[in-house]
């Protein structure tokens, strides 16, 4: 059975009308009209225990309010969904004690007191038997190493090390399912990777499936193995991260650089550019041709420095919220000598 599950789940906000100004507000109050935003539009998914998904997609694409549905705290305008047997909206305790939901803006530790006590508090709060608990904070503490940072005000942490606590306290309780939006939003390299990594070895010591969202790539190509891209609204692709880039796998990118100008115009007969600043481009090649027309450029141009690249996700995924198709470039000849 999977552990989640959404049929074409929906969420249309509807708000008052407000024109600008103190005359807009109170007109309001008597006005019935309303706006309506369709921030998801009917998605179907399903996960199974132990996964790994990403959720991508650009501002405003309807990942936090689909993330929201899925742990009960919007009603959906239409739709169902089940996680662990549940519905979600219902918010019944026994799904709530197996689910989490970490939000990288958001904070659920005191502010003004060490991040142990409030632990404490939800160990209480979850009913963590004494001995779980001490070796669970271990546990996490250790994986996250912010061991000598618990007994410190909230307040006084960096925003890096507030963000592991606030991890500790979502995991405190092991949920089955972990729910998380945007956890390294803001957080340097380091303590990106830290979470990146810790994120897997939960997965792997304890099976937990795990949703994620970010805007970061690395985040989504490093933990998981499934991607479910969202744009305004709706699912337009749901695979592997390779089944996603296989089908660019027929291009590959030569990246150029040039001393003194670079001559476009030229450039364009052997690929797309696709990249272009101040003396580098980049270049879009079929993988077949890469060794023919690298020497053909190398020997026509005074070219710098060479590197042949693979597509990346990050541009797969640009050229999918743009709509526009694989950058395939079917040349099959190269242009005559100029
Ligand atoms: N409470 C709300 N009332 C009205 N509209 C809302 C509300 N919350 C979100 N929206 C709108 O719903 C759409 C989807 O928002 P959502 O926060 O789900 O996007 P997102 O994919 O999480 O974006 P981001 O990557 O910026 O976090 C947006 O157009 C947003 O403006
Ligand atoms: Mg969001």
């Amino acid at each position: 059975m999977p552990v989640i599950e959404a049929i074409d789940l929906a969420k249309t906000y509807v708000s008052n009308k407000k024109q600008p100004g103190i005359w807009g507000g109170i007109k309001a109050l008597f006005s019935r009209q309303k706006t309506y935003v369709e921030a998801v539009k009917g998605i179907t998914l399903s996960v199974e225990q132990g996964e790994l998904v990403g959720f991508l997609g650009p501002n405003g694409a309807g990942k936090t309010t689909t993330l929201k549905m899925l742990t009960g705290i919007l009603y959906p305008t239409s739709g169902q969904a089940r996680v662990l047997g549940f519905r979600p909206f219902d918010r019944n305790p026994n799904m709530l004690r197996q689910i989490s939901l970490v939000m990288g803006n958001k904070n659920q530790l005191w502010w003004d007191l060490p991040a142990w006590d409030s632990f404490v508090v939800l160990r209480e709060l979850y009913d963590v038997d004494e001995k779980a608990f001490k070796e669970r904070v271990d546990y996490l503490v250790e994986a996250l190493q912010i061991t000598d940072k618990i007994n410190q005000q909230v307040r006084k942490l960096s925003l890096g090390e507030r963000m592991k606590c606030e991890l500790v306290a979502a995991l405190l309780h092991a949920p089955k399912v972990v729910f998380l939006d945007e956890p390294t939003i803001g957080l340097d390299l380091v303590s990106q990777k830290r979470i990146r990594d810790f994120l897997l070895d939960l997965n792997r010591r304890e099976g937990s499936t795990v949703i994620l969202t970010s805007h970061y790539m690395q985040d989504v190509e490093e933990v998981c193995d499934r991607v479910v891209v969202i744009d305004h609204g709706a699912l337009i692709f749901d695979g592997t991260l390779d089944s996603l880039t296989a089908a660019y796998s027929d291009s590959k990118r030569l990246r150029l650089t040039f001393e003194n100008g670079v001559p476009a115009e030229e450039l364009a007969f052997f690929g797309e550019i696709v990249e272009s600043e101040e003396g580098c481009v980049v270049l879009a090649i079929p993988s077949a041709r890469t060794a023919a027309i690298t020497g053909e450029i190398l020997q026509r141009f005074p070219v710098s420095d060479v590197a042949i690249e693979a597509v990346s996700v990050e541009e797969v995924v640009r050229n999918l919220f743009s709509g526009s198709a694989v950058t395939n470039v079917p040349r099959e000849t190269l242009p005559p000598p100029v």
